[in-house]
């Protein structure tokens, strides 16, 4: 497998389980993102997509959003050696521009650092899959309107194209934990021909004998693309 993406859920239920309040949830969420990173190196994974922080995730309340921010400059800071470490090369995709002024420092510094890395960590921050059609769109018709583009040349190459990150192959799989079975706008373009995986375990219990099950389960898989 070349790609996995992962929709982290389930910090909220985990915290209010242990009468915590919710920030704790997505903190004990940041110990286990740094385990599966390690578990996807084990496994030869090249790249590993979080589903961090969506568009609609700006609706919860002040202090969470608050919490969440902070935590994931802490996590950027505390994290930077790590991904040296293991060479990865940090990636966000979403609209940066809506993200706090220290949330876009702290990322395009470690962007920056570990440009020269060929495994990848994907982090989708205000990230929202029709939000990124939707982009796309919005600048196919730009160029279009400019006359550098005809439209009759359209197709799904040129489409994605425009996407956050055109470079990077679609995932293979796409794992859920906390039992929900749908997709929350989550890579709509990506998602295509993925195969889906979804466990009942919360996010941050989330552990290596939860990642090779889901690995375990993928290899059965007969992936036909529309094919015979
Ligand atoms: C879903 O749980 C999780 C989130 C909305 C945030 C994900 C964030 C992290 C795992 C931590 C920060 C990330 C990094 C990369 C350090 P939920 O709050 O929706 O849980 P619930 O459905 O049980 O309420």
């Amino acid at each position: 497998m070349e790609h996995l993406a992962i929709i982290m859920d389930g910090n909220g239920r985990w915290a209010k389980a242990r009468g915590l309040p919710r920030s704790e949830g997505h903190r004990a969420g940041g110990e286990t993102v740094r385990r599966v990173l390690g578990f996807c190196k084990d496994a030869g994974i090249r790249y590993l997509t979080l589903y961090a922080f969506s568009v609609e995730n700006w609706k919860r309340p002040k202090e969470e959003v608050e919490a969440l921010m902070s935590l994931l400059v802490a996590y950027l800071a505390g994290e930077e050696s790590m991904l040296h470490e293991h060479q990865v090369r940090l990636r966000v995709m979403g609209q940066k521009e809506d993200l706090p002024e220290k949330v876009q420092a702290a990322i395009a510094h470690v962007e920056t650092a570990t440009v020269h890395y060929e495994r990848q960590l994907i982090l989708c921050l205000s990230y929202g899959g029709r939000t990124e059609i939707v982009s796309a769109a919005k600048r196919l018709a730009q160029l279009a309107a400019a006359g550098e583009l005809d439209p009759a040349t359209i197709d799904e190459a040129a489409f994605k194209g425009q996407l956050y990150l055109p470079d990077v192959p679609d995932p293979d799989l796409i794992v859920r934990t906390s039992g929900e079975m749908r997709l929350s706008n989550f890579l709509l373009w990506q998602a295509s021909y993925s195969e889906f995986y979804v466990t009942p375990v919360l996010w941050p219990d989330f552990n290596r004998a939860d990642f090779d099950a889901a690995l375990a389960a993928f290899g059965k898989r007969e992936r036909r693309y529309g094919g015979l």
